[in-house]
């Protein structure tokens, strides 16, 4: 299992470890069996280490915003890094470590900065405010080498439509992952919006 494989990433904020194992369980059943665990908790790298037990389940880490951090993701067995902006920093430590690392970049000089590091694929994100789809289309006029994880603003309403563009290589959202919902223990929920996702992929891959 690697990162391109897969096209929809949960991004998981995830306040109780405990919660993690029933969670990757959900997202495995649910077809979507990847996650990009945030350190916008503290209970992010232990969250990693318990959905790593999971060999069904690929898990990284995301927020990534200090190289302290991707050091603490890599211990906890994070099999990717993602930030929401671009650190060189972050992406050289990632690299050292053997990791891949996805970068938040949504401007040409921020395109730029991450090519120059030997980058190819950015996290496009928020993707709703920073011109969404119009704005990945005029993109890839200038970097047709560029492949885009957009986030923020993705949902099952309009997931296809990001998918569909040739440089968007997979999407990613907490939408199917429902911070009460995990909080609360209900990972059928879970399964059920990661169903529904896998589905409306499907159905795109299918139609290519
Ligand atoms: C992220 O870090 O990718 C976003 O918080 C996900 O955005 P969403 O909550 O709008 O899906």
């Amino acid at each position: 299992m690697k990162l391109s494989d897969h096209r929809i990433i949960p991004v998981v904020v995830i306040d109780d470890a405990h919660s993690a194992k029933g969670l990757g369980e959900a997202l495995v059943r649910g077809g979507i069996p990847i996650a990009e665990v945030t350190f916008r908790t503290s209970a992010a790298p232990d969250a990693i280490r318990v959905m790593s037990e999971n060999p069904d389940i690929f898990v990284g880490a995301g927020t990534v915003l200090t190289v302290a951090q991707v050091d603490e993701a890599a211990a906890a067995g994070a099999k990717f890094i993602v930030s929401p902006g671009f650190s060189r920093a972050v992406v050289e430590r990632s690299v050292e470590l053997g990791l891949p690392v996805i970068p938040g970049a949504v401007t040409p000089s921020e395109i730029m900065a991450a090519l120059d590091l030997g980058l190819t694929t950015c996290k496009f994100f928020p993707a709703g405010i920073y011109g969404g789809i119009p704005a990945l289309k005029a993109l890839g006029n200038p970097f047709p080498q560029v492949s885009f994880v957009p986030t923020g603003g993705v949902s099952a309403s309009n997931l296809t439509d990001f998918l569909a563009l040739p440089n968007v290589i997979a999407v990613g959202g907490s939408w199917m992952v429902p911070t009460a919902a995990i909080a609360a223990g209900d990972f059928e929920q879970v399964r059920a919006l990661c169903a529904t996702a896998a589905a409306a992929m499907a159905g795109i891959e299918g139609a290519v």
